[in-house]
């Protein structure tokens, strides 16, 4: 599946609110070595970056077009890598994924394992979409299952639980022996333009739609989705609102004594 770097960032202050949201609740002072995982085109790294001037960062992402996109930044290093098969070094004092373990069959794993390896005064801070079952994405599901499209399109798009509750992440971490800081929040985007939704979500959840049809046939299904997605979102005189529900898990390992 490719990600356009563009197209995500049509929308990118809405999208780097809740990194900043995010980030915000760690209160790491000089980390030696910060890791952003699923790093996009690397503008969250390069803020992580400028939040730790002492600190070596380095962001991962398995999508050559993105980090291709990211721009030269001064003590970062970007790399093409898959988050499956990353396991922190022992100077790795925060590691940080927005808005990516969602793509990743298995990460409630990966959060245990990057949990238990983390040193004394780490910190380890998540958030993914909590929106499957918004209209944005129920939509787009039942879409796919329609006799027209359930041939090419069975099974491609990740269902309800490709997250956990808020509930399950802060246990999650409290089993790692870390102190949580769990919490979830819904943004209202006000977003501008025509079929804003469709566009926001053809940066994002629509990509596993795009890469398994031919154009026309993509095309198609946009057409039909976006029709849903304008009732389901009607703007109004300020813009199109859209509520997004987010959750964010903070874990940290106090120093012992
Ligand atoms: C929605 S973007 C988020 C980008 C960035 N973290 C941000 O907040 O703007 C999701 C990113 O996760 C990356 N991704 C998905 N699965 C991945 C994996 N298994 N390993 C590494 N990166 C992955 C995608 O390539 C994409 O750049």
């Amino acid at each position: 599946m490719d990600w356009d770097p563009r197209q995500y960032e049509q929308f990118a202050t809405p999208r780097r609110r809740p990194f900043i949201d995010l980030v915000a609740r760690i209160a790491a002072d000089e980390p030696r070595h910060v890791v952003d995982l699923g790093c996009g085109s690397g503008a969250t790294t390069a803020l992580l970056a400028q939040r730790w001037p002492a600190a070596q960062v380095e962001g991962i992402d398995s999508s050559p077009e993105m980090i291709a996109a990211a721009a030269a930044t001064p003590r970062v290093t970007f790399s093409v890598g898959d988050v499956a098969s990353w396991a922190p070094a022992p100077d790795v004092d925060v590691i940080v994924s927005n808005a990516t373990l969602q793509w990743v069959p298995g990460h409630r794993d990966l959060l245990a394992r990057w949990a238990a390896a983390l040193p004394a005064g780490g910190w380890l801070a998540v958030q993914v979409p909590g929106n499957f079952a918004a209209p944005s994405h129920t939509l787009m599901r039942a879409l796919t299952t329609a006799p027209r499209w359930s041939r090419a399109l069975g099974g491609v798009l990740p269902d309800e639980d490709a997250v956990a509750a808020p509930l399950e992440y802060a246990a999650l971490l409290q089993s790692a022996g870390l102190e949580v800081d769990v919490w979830e929040t819904t943004y209202v985007h006000l977003l501008d333009g025509a079929d804003p939704v469709l566009a926001w979500i053809r940066g994002t959840a629509l990509r596993p739609v795009m890469a398994a049809l031919p154009a026309g046939e993509y095309a198609e299904f946009e057409a039909e989705l976006g029709a849903q997605l304008r009732d389901a979102y009607p703007a109004n005189e300020h813009g199109t609102p859209f509520p997004f529900r987010r959750i964010f898990a903070v874990g940290f390992r106090g120093r012992a004594g």
